[in-house]
């Protein structure tokens, strides 16, 4: 494994970042494309640089509570006890935006996601820049997320990009995003951390909002309301060759094309050439943290169509795997 950054280079990620310069970062989900929050120019830029709607908010990278109110206008009870709970973490809240933030950080809207995450090298820039660092995950928007520095290089090899080097991501699969402004507490993305243990946290039930548009209990959204996180509805964590999931007893009938294909699984499969297998581990949280690599090395294989052997869904862990494998895939007719 390369070295991860040292304190001179995050000492020149942070004046970059004051110059209005971009920065990648690794977290323990993902990379982040950092720019300061309070720039109004760079984070123009950083929509720029990743291609991205202008109406999809972006997360804020925060040292901790003190400096995530800084962005916020208010920090309710919930925020607080979620924060003692799970920071650093892979763990976004979405508390109400201070005006000190410019407008484009949420896509116009009244709510700003914060996060602290867990790497040392972050951290590390987080306190050399002391302020608050955008960071949405360090792709070409709608492409797959990055879990090594040489993915984020990959995809902005023609932009001035400083890219930190920290390792592979542990995580491997972005966080857990929560909004506490509802009536009551609701998971907008699914990710490590699920409703279970934030409930346990705030001592409150906690919904799930489901993928497709629909809540999955409670009811503090009705069918027409506006979608409460744009980022949720498109094709997502997407490999550029085309991907389709596949149930584990089609495996015979699939594999009988002679089209090659790349197939990634978490089971002990065999393939003659041309076909290849990316093997994955068994476990969840394993599978999680090797999901992207897989994508991107299945993505260069050259192989013409990618296949994906169904995981099992049970579990938050696998539940979050399962919503980015439903982005990242066609569904096989
Ligand atoms: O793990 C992560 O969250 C990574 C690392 C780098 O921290 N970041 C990340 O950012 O995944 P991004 O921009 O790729 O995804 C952020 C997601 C999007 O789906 C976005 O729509 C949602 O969070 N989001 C951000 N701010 C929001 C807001 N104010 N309201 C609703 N949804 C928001
Ligand atoms: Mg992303």
């Amino acid at each position: 494994m390369t070295a991860p950054s040292s304190i001179s280079t995050i000492q020149l990620a942070a004046d970059r970042l004051r110059s209005g310069g971009v920065v990648a970062f690794p977290t323990e989900t993902v990379y982040g494309l950092g720019a300061d929050a309070l720039n109004t120019d760079a984070v123009d830029l950083v929509f720029t640089l990743k291609g991205r709607p202008r109406n999809n908010p972006l997360i804020v990278h925060v040292s901790g509570p003190e400096m995530a109110r800084r962005v916020a206008s208010a920090w309710p009870k919930r925020a607080e006890m979620l924060a003692r709970a799970f920071w650093p973490g892979p763990l976004s809240i979405l508390v109400p935006r201070s005006l000190a933030l410019p407008a484009s950080v949420t896509g116009g809207g009244e709510l700003v996601a914060v996060r602290c995450p867990n790497h040392p090298v972050t951290l590390a820039l987080l306190f050399e820049f002391r302020g608050p660092i955008i960071g949405p995950s360090a792709n070409k928007s709608g492409m797959i997320s990055p879990t090594t520095a040489a993915h984020v290089r990959e995809s902005f090899i023609d932009d001035d990009v400083m890219v930190l080097e920290g390792g592979a991501c542990e995580a491997g699969i972005e966080s857990t995003v929560v909004d506490v402004m509802s009536t009551r507490t609701r998971v907008l993305r699914p990710g490590l951390i699920g409703a279970d243990e934030l409930s346990a946290a705030i001592g409150e039930p906690v919904d799930v909002y489901a993928p497709m548009g629909n809540i999955r209990t409670g009811d503090s959204l009705r069918p027409g309301d506006a979608f409460p996180s744009p980022g949720m509805l498109e094709r997502h964590y997407a490999p550029a060759t085309p991907a389709f999931m596949f149930a584990s007893n089609d495996w015979e009938r699939l594999l009988a094309t002679s089209d090659p294909v790349v197939v990634i699984t978490h089971r002990l499969r065999r393939v003659e050439a041309p076909h290849r297998i990316i093997a994955m581990p068994p476990e969840a949280a394993d599978y999680a943290a090797a999901l992207y690599a897989a994508l991107h090395e299945a993505d260069r294989s050259g192989a013409p169509v990618i296949l994906i052997e169904q995981p099992p869904e049970d579990g938050t862990v696998w539940a979050a795997v399962a919503d980015r494998l439903r982005r990242a895939t066609t569904r096989m007719p």
